[in-house]
């Protein structure tokens, strides 16, 4: 950590308020922004996290036109239920504020005015789609057509959800109105642009001061439009829900949802000043060059905070800029896109129903898209919990202080001489604040909270190798050594995995009968042992309980039934990221074999499955198939297919499973099995 710096502030990306908060938000932005501030704060530093709710633009008036209501009904809506998600969720934020408040227009009114004058915004005529029928100039997602560069059918005014090209609006072919899906005209219209291109240079020296520490994804999104050289863009639109824009002549126009949305960020920050008492203390994050700027958000709103957000506080002047934008990825669910518009979504609202904050958030973190898109996969959800946080760290804990309360009356041991084992234990936790800590400045979040498990791993080991349970009779001292080492190291554990799973740290902290909040403890001597001698416990309870199969096949089956469009996916998303390296020995422990399926059925209450009796000329089997939707039973029967003979029986709804079918991962045109180029016996191995 930059130790020049006097406090922090850090901003989460304003969602939209027009749909609920989803896994895929979580990933992308809010896990890592909160796992960082908690971890400042308990490094004692002055910080504070500031988000709000981005309630202007095109894709609320769109959702108001859609569930048929008004946008100020959705964006109040929304605001309350996405506030409340992040509440539940723990995502703490020291300001939720709402761009549709007066504090925020009146501080865009004030930057869209200052450029004004200075001459960084200019008027231009220019030609856009209009509707007659509507009577109204149609924003870019308002418009639809084929794209001019791959020629995608359902392609946006402004860019195409392809091939991802931007560009004019005028150049869509087939354009058709979103409203009334007629023709558009091509009609004049006046809009003020921001002249982005006199920032280019200063723009281009800010990114190179941040050559070194910035995230690739970061720096080459930014270095693209920077070589493609910045263009003056509209920042003001025809449509009525907005900022209006602050100058006679300009009636029925308003901002630009991107220009005032940033300044989101600003106007929060001062709403929670005033809350404050003290209307000044906004400038302090600001305006004073020893405040380090951190922003998180995903990758799609990577150039708004490193060329566009930029360029308006250079212009405006006074304010420092983003010292880091560790923007992540997107995660995908089970495969797919994670997508609110296809249903194929997990909502914050929906899993804190069934799971505990703390296992979402630990999976989550685990598996964060730092450096190129992740998968969100109910199976790995369970096997970490069951795994990792049920079988590792809470195992450690529950048997640590279980065996306390039995064996010595609930009270912290009195610690005697120190083995070998004892010292190398207690010097690998004294290490891990560092350690860890090193990782969260960097914005490694996933190999931090992999860290803080590994903490946990080794001391479910000790407490192994010491064999408590023996040298209980053998050695009582060296007994209460051990166990006083635990409960010490258990502490240690609550304070560090406390920016992951803040609600189980707490508990732990109520069974340690620990005063205060762990909230006030220090980071750097979270490793440090603290429990003193005697100290009564409190109550022990269980704080990770294993998640069953068939609880698992349960919200795959959701999943399967929530996602009714698959097939209206654009091309391009056949194409799954790839995944990670394996070594040529990864690959050689699975046993592929040509197998003949005998018989076919459905499996009964499942839509996605199939059961299939396959023969392996040395054996029969039975393997049940996620195929139900992409090829009937009748197909399937007689044909020569490649399966994984040597994966471990599982059960989906209840029926057994020997092995997998190989198959291609998408649906209609481009389903088909893998089958062999002629006909071979059954069993053959293939390599
Ligand atoms: O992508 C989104 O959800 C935008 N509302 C993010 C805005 S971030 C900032 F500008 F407020
Ligand atoms: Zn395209």
């Amino acid at each position: 950590m930059q130790n020049n710096f006097k406090r922090i502030l850090v901003t989460s990306a304003l969602p939209y308020a027009n749909g609920h908060i989803h896994l895929g938000h979580l990933a992308g932005c809010y896990i890592p922004s909160d796992i960082y501030t908690r971890y400042q704060r308990l490094q004692h530093r002055d910080v504070i996290h500031i988000c709000g709710s981005d309630e202007h633009g095109v894709a609320i008036t769109i959702s108001a036109d859609k569930e048929k209501t008004t946008p100020k009904a959705i964006v109040d809506k929304y605001h309350e239920a996405n506030k409340e998600s992040f509440r539940r969720f723990g995502i703490l934020f020291d300001n939720y504020s709402r761009t549709s408040l007066p504090i925020h227009h009146e501080t865009a009114k004030e930057f869209f005015l200052d450029l004004l004058e200075k001459g960084f915004l200019l008027p231009k005529e220019q030609e856009q789609f209009y509707d007659g029928e509507a009577n109204m100039f149609l924003p870019d997602r308002y418009v639809e057509g084929i794209c001019p560069n791959c020629n995608y059918d359902k392609a946006r005014g402004d860019q195409c959800d392809n091939c991802g090209k931007y560009y004019d609006q005028l150049d869509l072919k087939e354009p058709k109105s979103l409203i009334t899906g007629k023709t558009p005209v091509v009609k004049k219209t006046k809009h003020w642009y921001f002249t982005l291109g006199s920032f280019q240079k200063k723009l281009e020296e800010y990114v190179a001061g941040h050559s070194k520490d910035w995230k690739d994804n970061v720096l080459q999104q930014t270095r693209s439009w920077l070589k493609e050289g910045l263009q003056d863009r509209a920042v003001t639109r025809d449509l009525s829900w907005g900022i209006p824009v602050p100058i006679d002549g300009a009636e029925g126009k308003v901002m630009y949802v991107w220009f005032d949305a940033v300044l989101g960020y600003i106007s929060s920050t001062k709403e929670w000043a005033l809350l404050q008492g003290k209307p000044d203390k906004w400038k302090e994050f600001w305006c004073d060059s020893s405040t380090r700027y951190i922003a998180f958000l995903g990758k799609d709103n990577i150039v708004f905070h490193t060329i566009v957000f930029p360029s308006e506080l250079m212009a405006k002047t006074g304010y420092i800029l983003p010292d880091n934008v560790p923007a992540n990825e997107f995660l995908n669910l089970e495969g797919g896109k994670f997508s609110k518009s296809r249903n194929n979504a997990i909502y914050v609202k929906d899993i804190l129903e069934r799971y505990p904050a703390d296992i979402v958030r630990y999976t989550l973190a685990t598996n964060l898209p730092e450096t190129k898109d992740s998968d969100f996969y109910w199976k790995d959800f369970q096997a970490k919990n069951n795994n990792e946080l049920a079988d590792i760290y809470g195992n450690f804990i529950n048997r640590t202080v279980t065996f306390v309360a039995k064996n010595f009356e609930n009270k912290v041991p009195v610690r005697g001489v120190l083995t070998e084992r004892d010292n190398d234990i207690l010097a690998y936790v004294r290490s891990a604040p560092q350690r860890i800590g090193d990782m969260i400045e960097q914005f490694k979040f996933r190999d931090a909270t992999m860290e803080m498990m590994n903490v946990a791993r080794a001391a479910n080991k000790y407490f192994n190798d010491s064999e408590p349970w023996k040298t209980f009779k053998t050695s009582p001292e060296q007994c209460g050594t051990t166990l006083n080492i635990c409960l010490n190291i258990v502490r240690s554990l609550a304070v560090l995995f406390s920016p992951v799973v803040p609600f189980s740290s707490e508990k732990i902290w109520k069974l340690l009968n620990q005063s205060g909040t762990i909230g006030n403890e220090e980071w750097m001597k979270a490793g440090e042992t603290q429990l003193h001698e005697r100290h009564q416990l409190g109550q022990a309870e269980i704080l990770f309980t294993k998640i069953e199969d068939n609880t698992i096949e349960q919200e795959l089956e959701k999943l399967g039934s929530s996602s009714p469009v698959k097939t209206e996916e654009p091309a391009a998303s056949i194409y799954a990221p790839l995944k990670a390296q394996i070594t040529y020995d990864d690959f050689a422990k699975i046993d592929f074999r040509t197998a003949k399926i005998v018989e076919a059925e459905a499996v009964p209450k499942s839509k996605k499955l199939l059961k299939l009796q396959i023969d392996l000329g040395f054996e029969k089997r039975q393997i049940v198939a996620g195929i139900a939707e992409k090829i009937t039973p009748e197909q399937l029967i007689g044909k020569t297919i490649i399966v994984v003979a040597n994966l471990s029986p599982a059960k989906l709804m209840g029926v057994e499973s020997n092995g997998m079918l190989l198959a291609t991962a998408a649906d209609g045109e481009n389903f088909a099995l893998l089958t062999s180029s002629k006909d071979v016996e059954t069993g053959i191995g293939i390599k």
